[in-house]
């Protein structure tokens, strides 16, 4: 029983740290100009183009969002920028340093909450640098908690200080906030601007959310079958964008296509290619 419990845990610790640690091994790795830059770049599953000729650039401590209907290639784009998926022979320049944010914390339930923030780490301060991130995001009481006893805002304030510790050039997150309630999420929104002023990495938030994306970036982008189809950069200061919303919302939601389902056709074409849906 033990043996296998192991050779789960064993398992499950390699491909969280082929996931969290993103130390680039990728030939793609380069701190010079750009932090990130793409030209061209196509993703395919067999024969499905996913991704195709898309060009990004984000510049050293800019704070983009990635808005897309689902389906649209956003997590592909991310796991590229992660160095996740190789992108070998593709004109693709990643920073050396990144991090991740998924929707679920995904930590480690056997480990305590410092352990977790520190893992992959090393050096003797081991210790005193995940205190110090814990008590960036305000949960420097919950260090020797065990993952299952902390709430969903904590668990993802845990999985942001695992990815500040590594003080990452590139901080990327895959709808972070998704399944927190509308009270959590405007804290930890704040958090986010707060830590990002602080240690200014580049980000790159995937959402769903238009409101999140205004309030939070420097940048939006909208990604449509795999192509980059809106981007608006926003130069009003944080804090001063509620008039700003109601315009570039609707600018925002009208690329996105998401628009209303109109009537009984519209949800078959919807449900076509997923005819066994349990309701
Ligand atoms: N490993 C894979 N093998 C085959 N197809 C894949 C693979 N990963 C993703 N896809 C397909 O690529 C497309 C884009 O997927 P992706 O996860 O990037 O979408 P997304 O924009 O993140 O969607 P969502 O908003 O639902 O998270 C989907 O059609 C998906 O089925
Ligand atoms: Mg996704």
């Amino acid at each position: 029983m033990n043996a296998i419990l192991s050779t789960l845990q064993t398992g499950f610790t390699r491909q969280f740290l082929r996931y969290e640690d993103q130390r680039a091994s990728s030939s793609t790795a380069n701190t010079t100009g750009g932090l990130v830059r793409l030209r061209g770049f196509t993703r395919r599953f067999g024969d499905n183009a996913i991704i195709e000729g898309l060009d990004l650039d984000i510049a050293p401590g800019e704070f983009v969002s990635l808005l897309g209907r689902s389906g649209s290639g956003k997590t592909t784009l991310l796991r590229t920028l992660a160095g996740l998926d190789s992108a070998e022979g593709q004109d693709v320049t990643i920073p050396q340093t990144r991090a991740v944010v998924f929707q679920d914390a995904r930590l480690l339930p056997w480990k305590r909450v410092w352990r977790n923030v520190a893992l992959g780490l090393r050096g003797s301060d081991v210790r005193q640098r995940a205190e110090a991130a814990l008590r960036e995001v305000g949960l420097d009481h919950r260090l020797d908690a065990w993952p299952l006893t902390l709430s969903g805002g904590e668990s993802q304030r845990v999985a942001l200080a695992r990815a500040l510790v590594r003080e990452p050039q590139l901080l990327l997150m895959d709808e972070p906030f998704a399944a927190l309630d509308a009270l959590t999420r405007f804290r930890v929104h704040e958090l986010v601007l707060r830590l990002w002023s602080v240690h200014r990495p580049s980000v790159m938030l995937v959402t769903h959310d238009v409101d999140e994306a205004i309030k939070l970036s420097d940048r939006v982008l909208v990604l449509d079958k795999g192509r980059i189809v809106a981007e608006e950069r926003i130069t009003a200061p944080r804090g001063e964008r509620e008039i700003l919303t109601v315009e570039l919302r609707e600018a925002l939601l009208s690329k996105l296509g998401t628009g209303r389902i109109e009537d009984d056709a519209d949800i078959a074409a919807v449900f076509d290619d997923k005819p066994n849906i349990p309701f």
